[in-house]
């Protein structure tokens, strides 16, 4: 027998009762039962979002809602500011480039959050730039950005949105959407929100919408005021994922019966102890400032491959995590505590760590880093 346990930071463990919820009889959307589902998926999307205005709902995943920020608030050869500070940042310039946006880069190192005053400074020099692309939780580095400062900048500037990925931020750590001014955020199913990939989603602010009255880059399947335009009559344009809207219904509900503060208190509670517990082993997170409370990015001791240590997890444990990507491949894995995720999977995850690492030759105490995570959880 071995049984799995799904650590990564996307996809994230479903609850049993959204499973089952998802698995009954499908409906068809052009009814009037489909129609009180989404009236339902609407408020609470707003709730989760934190926003008065509409939470558009897309067929993808996450990179789909991306792209169709893009091309539904630009037009080609505007400028963006890309704030590229690791694997996803790399996706909003990718993005921007496929459609003719001019990107301006501005680089952080990997493991660091971005400097607000450069982003201040960025747009002081060029004030064409018509948006800032950035992560809240840069998954591939375990690093939060500083959004809340970005919205505080970005909001001096009436032809500059302030568009945010917050793809492994949203259903885990504060981000208000209208309070901190953010333009446009998106998010996927697959993370916070406790479901399968599959749907993508995107806030759009009022100066937002102005600039979807604007922008001239080609879409169609990913189009905002159509999509709007379907929403307000509780339905869809296309044949939405409908077993994944029944299950998001589910989700929606189980967030607002935890309630907003609890819920980041508690992914703040799991990311606190997971990191206390791999400083207890005597490692090192990979994030130097502003770890993110959605995973933890650990950095591998000298002589350890992260991706032996990940291929152990999983063929001897059954453990999921995920590994370092590009330049961090091997160097790090990465830990979730998001979405569906309480004390014991944390002491889970750090038991199976410790025992790993005495596997591959790295002698770590037994029970030490296990024993600072339960102290910290109890
Ligand atoms: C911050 C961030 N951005 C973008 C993505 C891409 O999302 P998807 O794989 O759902 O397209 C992910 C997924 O891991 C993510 O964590």
């Amino acid at each position: 027998m071995s049984k799995r346990y799904l650590f990564a930071p996307g996809p994230t463990p479903v609850p049993e009762e959204i499973l089952l919820a998802m698995a009954r009889p499908l409906i068809h959307h052009r009814t009037p039962e489909f129609e009180q589902l989404m009236a339902e998926v609407r408020e609470g999307l707003c709730y989760v979002f934190q926003t008065s205005g509409e939470v558009l709902v897309f067929c993808a995943s996450g990179s789909g809602a991306m792209e169709a920020a893009v091309t539904n608030i630009l037009c080609a050869g505007d400028s963006a500011l890309v704030v590229q500070g690791g694997k996803f940042g790399e996706r909003w310039a990718e993005i921007c480039r496929a459609y003719g946006v001019r990107v301006h880069l501005l680089e952080v190192p990997w493991g660091e959050p971005v400097e607000p005053e450069l982003v201040a400074r960025a747009l002081e020099a060029e004030p064409g730039i018509r948006a800032v692309l950035v992560q809240a939780s840069e998954t591939s580095t375990g690093v939060m950005h500083p959004v809340r400062a970005l919205g505080e900048i970005v909001r001096r500037y009436p032809d500059t949105l302030l568009v945010v990925d917050a793809i492994s931020a949203l259903g885990a750590v504060e981000l208000p959407v209208d309070r901190w001014g953010l333009d446009v955020v998106v998010a996927g199913s697959q993370k916070g929100l406790m479901l399968p990939p599959g749907l993508g989603f995107a806030s759009v602010s009022e100066k937002a919408w102005r600039a979807v009255g604007r922008a001239t880059l080609p879409h169609y399947y990913f189009d905002f005021a159509e999509e709007a335009k379907a929403l307000r009559q509780n339905t869809a344009r296309f044949t939405p994922a409908i077993s994944l809207v029944v299950g998001l219904r589910d989700a929606l509900e189980r967030l607002r019966a935890e309630g907003l503060d609890q819920i980041f208190a508690r992914h703040a509670r799991l990311a606190e102890a997971t990191r206390q517990a791999v400083r207890a082993l005597g490692l090192e997170l990979y994030a130097r400032r502003s770890p993110s409370n959605a995973l933890t990015a650990v950095a591998m001791p000298e002589g350890v491959d992260g991706s032996k240590v990940e291929q152990v997890l999983s063929g001897k444990y059954g453990i999921t995590v995920a590994g370092g990507q590009d330049r961090a491949r091997g160097r790090i894995i990465r830990i979730a505590h998001l979405g569906y995720a309480d004390r014991f999977d944390v002491i889970t995850a750090i038991a199976a760590l410790e025992m790993t690492l005495n596997d591959l030759g790295c002698r770590v105490e037994l029970g030490r880093g296990v024993r600072t995570a339960m102290e910290l959880l109890q």
